[in-house]
């Protein structure tokens, strides 16, 4: 590894079973490339009710000086808490990262499909996560922001990443009924296609999309959306690979890439020490390969990840047979043994 690779990541558990998932994929990061170094920070809304910031200062500052940051999951609640921002949203709005890229990959698994290969590419910074709100008890209004700007950056991403991989996008929409902002997000997409003869490109009504991704996976690669879409259809493509437990995601822009799961806090199964750690696992060889550019460090912890679960180990939300079941450690445990070149399982 030369002096100036980026070595420094930021962790930040969040909440629930982030405190779980992440020291997981701290262990296997490390196994995979011993010169990284790792500073930790508090963000969430434990850290909210115990300190009255859901980011301290202390947090920016390690952020500050990180290459990349590794992020477990947070808790939102549905009701109003007076103070508390969603911390990922604050993150990916104030470090720039305008773009999510969320891949679903057909694992090792017994009784799942295999052939799906997808990335979605999730516009991260505006839409109706502008979160500019108003109203009263008998009528509320949320706006809905989309620029030209915004919407032909992250089709490029789209399209730059498409080739590198099955040349097509296919860019997702509601146009037919929100024609000014779905229909700038089109608009935008398609002139941006142009510069990309040799990118097939489809569109797809949202509602459609969501019938054809349960129905036929396999027939998409990468797959373009404004940011509530995108939120939506990464939780229902998890499924081809295996479920939330699987999902993995990087944020990238103008900031330092952040790594994260799709999955959230998971309160449900919290402190259990069951949780599937593969979308952190695999979150952090995504901030390896694409966020710090260490192409071989990040394949290599992708390749033991997938190397335990051929071997049938697994948590207990996926199929396979009772012998492999094993809690989130020792599932950890294997992945470094592998990564380390041990006897393992
Ligand atoms: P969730 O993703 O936390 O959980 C949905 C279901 O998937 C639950 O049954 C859970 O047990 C299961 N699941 C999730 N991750 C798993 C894992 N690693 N291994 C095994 N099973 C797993 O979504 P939710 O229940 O709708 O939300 C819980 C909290 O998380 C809410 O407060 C929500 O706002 C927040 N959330 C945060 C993020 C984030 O931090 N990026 C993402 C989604 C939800
Ligand atoms: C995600 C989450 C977040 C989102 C929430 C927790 C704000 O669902 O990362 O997918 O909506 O982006
Ligand atoms: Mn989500």
């Amino acid at each position: 590894m030369t002096p100036f690779a980026r070595r420094r990541i930021c962790v930040i558990e969040g909440d629930g079973i982030g405190h779980e998932v992440v020291p997981v994929a701290v262990e296997a990061m490390r196994a995979a490339a011993p010169d990284l170094e790792f500073v930790y920070a508090e963000a969430g809304f434990e850290c909210f009710r115990r300190r009255g910031a859901a980011i301290p200062e202390g947090t920016w500052a390690a952020i500050e000086g990180a290459d990349g940051i590794l992020f477990g999951a947070i808790s939102v609640p549905s009701e109003e808490v007076p103070g508390y921002e969603p911390v990922i949203l604050t993150l990916r709005q104030r470090l720039r990262l305008y773009a999510n890229l969320r891949p679903t990959l057909s694992p090792p698994l017994p009784g799942l499909r295999r052939g799906v290969d997808l990335v979605i590419v999730r516009e991260n910074t505006e839409g109706l996560y502008v979160r500019t709100e108003w109203g009263d008890g008998g009528c509320a209004v949320a706006l809905r922001v989309i620029t030209r700007g915004a919407s032909e950056r992250i089709a490029r991403v789209a399209f730059e990443l498409a080739r590198k991989r099955k040349r097509k996008v296919t860019v997702v929409h509601k146009a037919n009924v929100l024609k000014r902002t779905c229909g700038l997000f089109r608009a935008a997409a398609l002139e941006v296609a142009r510069d990309y003869p040799d990118v097939e490109v489809e569109e797809m009504l949202v509602d459609a999309m969501a019938m054809w991704l349960a129905a036929a996976p396999e027939r998409f690669d990468v797959v373009l959306t404004p940011n509530l879409f995108g939120d939506i259809l990464s939780d229902e493509a998890s499924v081809w690979g295996g479920g939330l437990g699987m999902a993995p995601s990087l944020n990238i822009g103008e900031g330092p890439p952040l790594a994260e799961p799709v999955h959230g806090s998971a309160p449900d199964i919290a402190g259990k020490g069951i949780a599937n750690p593969v979308a952190a696992l695999l979150s952090a060889a995504m901030l390896l390969e694409i966020g710090l550019g260490r192409a071989e460090e990040g394949r290599k912890l992708r390749e033991a990840v997938w190397e335990v679960l051929g071997a049938g180990y697994h948590t207990p939300d996926l199929p396979g047979a009772e012998e492999g079941e094993v809690d989130t450690v020792r599932f950890g445990e294997l992945v470094c043994a592998c990564l380390r070149g041990e006897p393992w399982g």
